[in-house]
């Protein structure tokens, strides 16, 4: 399990859980690839995916639906779609980059369901019943099987049955998650996979298990695999150091994460492996083989825009929007820094407290304000058997001065509504 607050060191921004703990039909646009990545796509979020910003979609009634309604309100914004949104702009120029490839054209789908089932997200990827990547703490749930995707490589199989051999596959993608400059409820992913041509593989047929990593064709995917995303990552960093890990992810085998050296730091930048043999066979392409990838999006664009906190590509103030046009990678300017008000609040916690409920609660009362929730303090009182847990929450805007009369309020309403909806006992 990989968890980690510091910006440049998560792999897609906001993973609370990674896969990699071995522990643990629909409307579809397809584009081809063309050099300025937009094809098909103009400014503003195209229909494909505005149909999506329909809150009611992702609020129902079921017993199992936990997506609270500011978490609906950010699905559909299309934010990948954008030409001159950082994120939009980042995501052209990994096309751009696969578009120069010489051997395949890779088809873009941007404008999936953001709801799957969990047999796209993890059944089909072999990802087991009991990981943790599967629990209503971490995933948003519409009904118990169906969800907003975790990871753009919920939508792999699906592609994959309908006969795509390459293909890039851009969106949104949900988990719930602690709160920080780096970590938000909602972000975008990239993924992409490319299935070799059948002639190149004549050697691979019939090889399964470690006959098959032992093969010639798995090295040689695998060495393509890393060629290409190397070269992805001189396209958007200009020459960089890398270095090559091997990983873990339950749909790939071998598995890697790739980090490249960025102004001094080894920063993790995506997970890939060339794509397990069962989940071929789960998409009806067992006679194929193949590498993916998977990279978030607001970590590339934190990194290359120096953009310092992960809310602001959500914000609708002109003041960011005017700095950023498509094509252009630009160093992002604070147009201000207002002071933050820190809050703390104190509860003896019940059995079972998760504390993504208490991170969401407040996201909930207060909105994007919330820039921060850590745990500052826990103690035990083993007389009574009780947990206590701190939390300093801190609030700041990013587009205008608190009061620390609102900020009382906040405050009052979370002390209020975590008693109530939590059981804690508030100190
Ligand atoms: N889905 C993974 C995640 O969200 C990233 C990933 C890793 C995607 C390896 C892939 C892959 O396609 O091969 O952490």
């Amino acid at each position: 399990m990989k968890i980690s607050t510091a910006i440049l060191s998560i792999t897609s921004l906001s993973p609370a859980h990674s896969w990699t703990a071995p522990a643990i039909p629909r409307f579809t646009s397809r584009t081809k690839v063309s050099t300025t990545g937009f094809t098909q796509l103009h400014s503003a979020p195209p229909s494909s995916s505005t149909k999506y910003a329909d809150p009611s979609r992702y609020l129902s009634d079921h017993p199992n639906n936990n997506v609270p309604p500011h978490i609906a309100a950010l699905v559909g914004k299309g934010l990948h779609t954008r030409p001159n949104h950082p994120i939009g702009i980042i995501r052209a120029k990994i096309q751009e980059y696969f578009s120069s490839l010489p051997h395949q054209d890779f088809t873009i789908y941007d404008a999936e369901d953001p709801i799957v089932t969990t047999t796209q997200c993890f059944d089909d990827l072999r990802i087991p019943p009991d990981h943790p990547g599967r629990s209503p703490s971490d995933t948003y749930y519409i009904t118990d099987t169906t969800l907003l995707r975790t990871h753009t490589s919920a939508h792999q199989s699906e592609h994959l049955r309908s006969g795509a051999d390459a293909f890039l596959c851009a969106g949104d993608v949900y988990r719930r998650d602690e709160i920080d400059a780096s970590h938000y409820p909602a972000f975008h992913q990239l993924e992409g996979v490319r299935l070799f041509p059948v002639e190149e593989m004549k050697g691979a047929e019939g090889k399964e298990g470690q006959e098959w990593l032992e093969s010639e064709e798995c090295k040689v995917i695998a060495e393509d695999l890393k060629a290409t995303l190397e070269g992805l990552m001189d396209h958007l960093f200009g020459e960089t150091e890398k270095r090559w890990n091997e990983d873990y992810f339950p749909f790939t085998s071998p598995s890697y994460e790739l980090e490249i050296k960025y102004q001094g730091e080894w920063l993790e930048v995506l997970g890939c492996g060339v794509v397990h043999e069962e989940v071929l066979q789960t998409s009806d392409r067992a006679d194929r083989r193949g590498w993916a990838f998977g990279l978030g999006l607001e970590r590339l664009a934190m990194i290359l825009f120096e953009i310092p906190d992960i809310r602001l590509f959500w914000t609708e103030d002109q003041r960011f929007h005017s700095q950023f046009a498509s094509g252009e990678i630009v160093k992002f300017e604070s147009y201000s820094k207002y002071p933050p008000v820190y809050k703390d609040i104190a509860f003896w916690i019940p059995e079972g407290f998760v504390e993504n409920d208490f991170f969401e609660l407040a996201r909930g009362i207060a909105g994007d304000i919330v820039e921060k929730m850590e745990l500052i303090d826990e103690f035990t009182n083993p007389k009574k058997g009780k947990t206590s847990k701190c939390y300093r929450i801190t609030y700041r805007s990013m587009d205008r001065s608190l009061t620390n009369e609102e900020i009382d309020a906040l405050q009052m309403q979370v002390r209020e509504k975590v008693a109530e909806d939590l059981g804690v006992e508030v100190r």
